[in-house]
C-alpha cells in the first residue's frame, strides 16, 4: 500500500503561546518549508520560508528596528504581509511587484495556530477543527511539544483509531486484556468539511489498568471511551469513567485527549497530544498533583511504546509487497474507513491540481526583472 498524505488541510503548526511577537519560528509541514511568526499587532502569519531573492530561508532573518524583516543573506526586507519594500542593492527604491513571500492561509483558534498547505484556492471548504477544551479555564490542558516521527502519519491515525493495541502494546499501563475484547460502534458524520470517523466503546463493571486508577481514582468503573479522527490533522479522544450507575453524575472523571497529526513527508510527521482535564480534578496517585499534571507526567510511556511501534511498521513499509496484504479485523473497520477518506480527499485535490494544470491561474504577479 501506497501511504501518502492529504495536502489540502488545515494542520497545527503550533500551540498559540507557541508564537511570541516577532519571533520567527521555521515548521517543515506537507514538503514545504514555512516560516511563521506573530505580528506586532499579535496576528500569526505564514510564508514560504524562501527568500524571493535566492531562497535563503527567511527564518534566518531578523527583525529590524522599524519592524521589517531582514533577509540575513542581501537584506531584502519584507513587511508583514510578506511584501518586500526595501532592497539595498536597489538604492532608488525600484521594487519589482513580484518581490514577496509567498503567504498560506493561518487561523488562530481554541489555543492552536493552524495553516492550510494546499491549494489556497480550496481552503475556504473547510475550517479548522474546533478543540474548544484547550482554552478554556474550566479545563487544565497541558501539551506534549512536538514530536517528530519517522512514519507516515495515517499509521499514527490508525494506532489512535484501533485502541485493542492497548494489550499487548501498552499492557500493565492504560491496556489490558480485557479492553480488546469490547465491542466498538462506529459513528461517521461529517463537520466543517470533513468527514469524520469515530468509534465507541462503551463498558459496564470495567475493571481499570493501573494508570487510570492513578488519574481516575476508581477500580472499578463504567466506561465510555471515543476516537474521533476529526480531520486529517486531528483526532479527538474522550474518556469518561464512574463508578458503575454513576456516569454523568459529579463522579465522573476522565479526559479529553488531543492528538495532532500533521505530515512533514510521507515518511515523517510531527506528533503532539494535549491532555485536558476538569480544571479541580486531582489524581489519587499523587493528591498532591492536578489529574492532568499526573497524566503528563505519566503519558509519555506510553507514548514511546506506541512510537517504537510505528517507526517498526514504517521500515516493514520499505519492503516491496511480493504478493503480502494486511488481514483485516472486526477491529480494523474504522480504519477501513480512514483510510477511505483520506485517499477520496487525495483524490479530490488531484483533481482540482489537475484541472489547475491544464487551465493554470496564477497566484503571484507575472516576473518582472527588477533592473
Ligand atoms: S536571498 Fe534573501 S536577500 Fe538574497
Ligand atoms: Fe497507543
Amino acid at each position: 500500500m501506497d501511504y501518502k498524505y492529504v495536502k489540502d488541510c488545515w494542520y497545527v503548526a503550533g500551540l498559540s503561546h507557541e508564537f511570541k511577537p516577532s519571533v520567527l519560528t521555521k515548521h517543515a509541514i506537507a514538503e514545504q518549508s514555512l516560516v511563521i511568526w506573530r505580528t506586532a499587532e499579535g496576528n500569526v502569519v505564514a510564508f514560504d520560508n524562501r527568500c524571493c531573492h535566492k531562497r535563503f530561508p527567511i527564518s534566518e532573518g531578523r527583525f529590524l528596528d522599524n519592524g521589517l524583516l531582514e533577509c540575513a543573506y542581501h537584506g531584502l526586507c519584507y513587511d508583514a504581509t510578506g511584501t518586500c519594500v526595501k532592497i539595498p542593492a536597489h538604492p532608488d527604491g525600484k521594487i519589482a511587484p513580484n518581490a514577496r513571500l509567498q503567504p498560506y492561509p493561518v487561523v488562530e483558534q481554541d489555543g492552536l495556530v493552524w495553516v492550510w498547505s494546499g491549494n489556497p484556492e480550496r481552503a475556504s471548504l473547510f475550517k479548522p477543527p474546533r478543540t474548544p477544551e484547550i482554552a478554556d479555564s474550566k479545563w487544565e490542558a497541558i501539551d506534549s511539544g512536538p514530536m517528530q516521527i519517522p512514519a507516515n502519519y495515517l499509521l499514527l491515525i490508525e494506532n489512535l483509531l484501533d485502541i485493542t493495541h492497548f494489550y499487548p502494546l501498552h499492557d500493565g499501563n492504560i491496556g489490558d486484556y480485557a479492553n480488546s475484547e469490547i465491542p466498538i460502534e462506529l459513528e461517521e458524520g461529517e463537520t466543517d468539511g470533513y468527514r469524520f470517523v469515530r468509534t465507541r466503546r462503551r463498558t459496564a463493571n470495567y475493571t481499570q489498568p493501573p494508570y487510570f486508577v492513578d488519574w481516575f481514582h476508581y477500580e472499578t468503573v463504567d466506561r465510555d471511551h471515543t476516537h474521533c479522527m476529526v480531520s486529517p490533522g486531528l483526532t479527538r479522544v474522550e474518556l469518561r469513567v464512574a463508578p458503575p450507575g454513576e456516569l454523568g453524575t459529579d463522579k465522573e472523571h476522565g479526559y479529553t485527549l488531543f492528538h495532532t497529526h500533521t505530515p512533514i513527508d510521507d515518511r515523517s510527521h510531527v506528533w503532539r497530544w494535549i491532555v485536558s482535564c476538569r480544571a479541580n480534578h486531582m489524581s489519587k496517585g499523587d493528591p498532591s498533583k492536578s489529574t492532568a499534571k499526573r497524566i503528563a507526567e505519566m503519558f509519555p510511556e506510553v507514548v514511546d511504546q506506541d512510537r517504537w511501534a510505528l517507526e517498526k511498521q514504517q521500515h516493514m513499509m520499505e519492503f516491496p509487497d511480493n504478493g503480502y496484504s494486511e488481514l483485516f479485523l472486526r477491529s480494523d473497520k474504522a480504519l477501513r474507513r480512514a483510510r477511505q477518506i483520506l485517499a477520496q480527499m487525495q483524490h479530490e485535490e488531484s483533481k482540482v491540481a489537475s484541472v489547475r494544470r491544464l487551465n493554470p491561474v496564477s497566484t503571484r504577479a507575472p516576473e518582472v526583472a527588477a533592473e
